[in-house]
């Protein structure tokens, strides 16, 4: 395959029934925290108009808080409710459309991942082991039935509000260590009631919350799935060590109503289980037949750099991307740091101008550019 043809592969557009997109390329979502009192301004509006003028096929926002008591960590994260914050996602999404981007909020409840001090507890599926807290993170309770019925309902109310102002899509944060990922995770979940136990079981958070979520925006608005193997308080956690293990916990989710699948992963090229070749994301297609996102580390390797920069194409990591998208093992990918870094990378990589990438640095997060 020529690298011309590959990059075809990336720009094509994707096509499906509720969703279709210029490009395969999607902003993955970072947090950025310049959002005083949870409200995006100006600024908030100009860094993803930048992208969308970058031609970035679907932005997919910072982790942007539901409205329960303890879904932020931070006053300066954005909400997802009350008036003012959702009159500037309106301003956000306004932008991105005027620079013909399109754009989804990512959907966030921080649960046990919160500054001790910043909001009552309880925020946990069940009482967390020892060895398990986040340094300088307390041990909570478990979340009451009653609490987490109040959990679903606002990320039902968030989906509502996303279709109402106007953003194309949206995705639900299942990642990471967070509160819908602590109920999927055995690490963290110790409940003996109906939202614990089987990996099925353990997934009924996540399902309650798609079908809150998909009786608000109705049936033709794209639902977003994002998941992690890995954890924050735990790099090494699993939820699957098989192909088998990884359909128990996704399967509930999928019918419950989500239409693609971002499978979190720090390095896009790692194969996900032993004896295939197939990473998270190509593993989740296969065994969900539903189309999935890639995402880690695209674009930081020097080999990705070097191959679009022109140089000698040994490197086969690029390649093996684009062969992989081509294949059909994913259908997009998703692009982080790079393109905090580049807000017109797609640009750049697909132009002759790839010498003026700049390297991501974790000094740029300073700024919100
Ligand atoms: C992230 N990431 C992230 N993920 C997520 O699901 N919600 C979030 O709010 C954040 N916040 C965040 C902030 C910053 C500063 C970074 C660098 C990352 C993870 C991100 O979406 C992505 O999965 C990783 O950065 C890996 O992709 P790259 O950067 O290697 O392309």
């Amino acid at each position: 395959m020529t690298q011309n043809a590959s990059l075809a592969a990336l720009l094509s557009p994707f096509e499906s029934p509720k969703l279709q997109l210029k490009n395969r390329v999607l902003m993955a979502p970072m947090t950025r925290q310049f959002s005083p009192d949870g409200v995006p301004g100006q600024n908030v509006v100009d860094y993803y108009r930048r992208r969308a003028e970058g031609d970035v096929g679907l932005i997919i926002t910072e982790g942007t808080t539901v409205n329960h008591k303890a879904a932020s960590f931070d006053s300066k994260i954005p909400n997802f409710y009350a008036e003012e914050a959702l009159e500037g996602w309106s301003k956000v999404v306004e932008a991105v459309h005027k620079a013909g981007g399109k754009i989804a909020p990512q959907l966030w409840h921080v649960g046990c991942a919160r500054k001790p001090g910043t909001g009552p507890f309880p925020d946990y599926p069940s009482a967390m082991p020892s060895g398990l807290a986040l340094p300088g993170k307390k041990v909570g309770e478990p979340l009451t039935t009653q609490e987490i019925n109040d959990i679903v309902r606002a990320f039902g109310e968030a989906g509502g509000n996303a279709k109402k102002l106007g953003f194309d899509a949206l995705e639900v944060h299942g990642a990471h260590g967070y509160l819908v990922d602590d109920f999927l995770w055995e690490g963290l979940n110790q409940r003996e009631d109906k939202y614990g136990g089987s990996r099925a079981r353990r997934s009924q958070f996540a399902v309650e919350i798609v079908q809150a979520i998909r009786s608000e925006v109705g049936e033709d608005f794209p639902i977003i799935f994002r998941f992690s193997q890995w954890k924050q308080q735990d790099y090494s956690a699993r939820l699957a060590t098989s192909p088998d293990e990884l359909a128990e916990v996704l399967t509930p989710i999928s019918e419950a109503g989500v239409d693609i699948f971002h499978c979190s992963t720090r390095r896009f090229w790692e194969p996900e289980f032993e004896g295939s070749e197939l990473n998270l994301a190509g593993w989740t297609r296969k065994l969900l037949n539903k189309p999935t996102i890639t995402v880690g580390s695209v674009s930081l390797n020097e080999e990705f750099i070097t191959t679009f920069q022109g140089g000698q194409a040994d490197a086969a990591d690029i390649n093996e991307l684009l062969q992989r998208l081509a294949a059909n093992e994913f259908d997009l990918v998703a692009v982080g740091r790079a393109l905090i870094a580049n807000p017109d990378w797609v640009k750049l990589v697909t132009s002759d101008h790839a010498d003026q990438l700049k390297t991501y640095d974790r000094s740029i997060l300073a700024e919100l550019v």
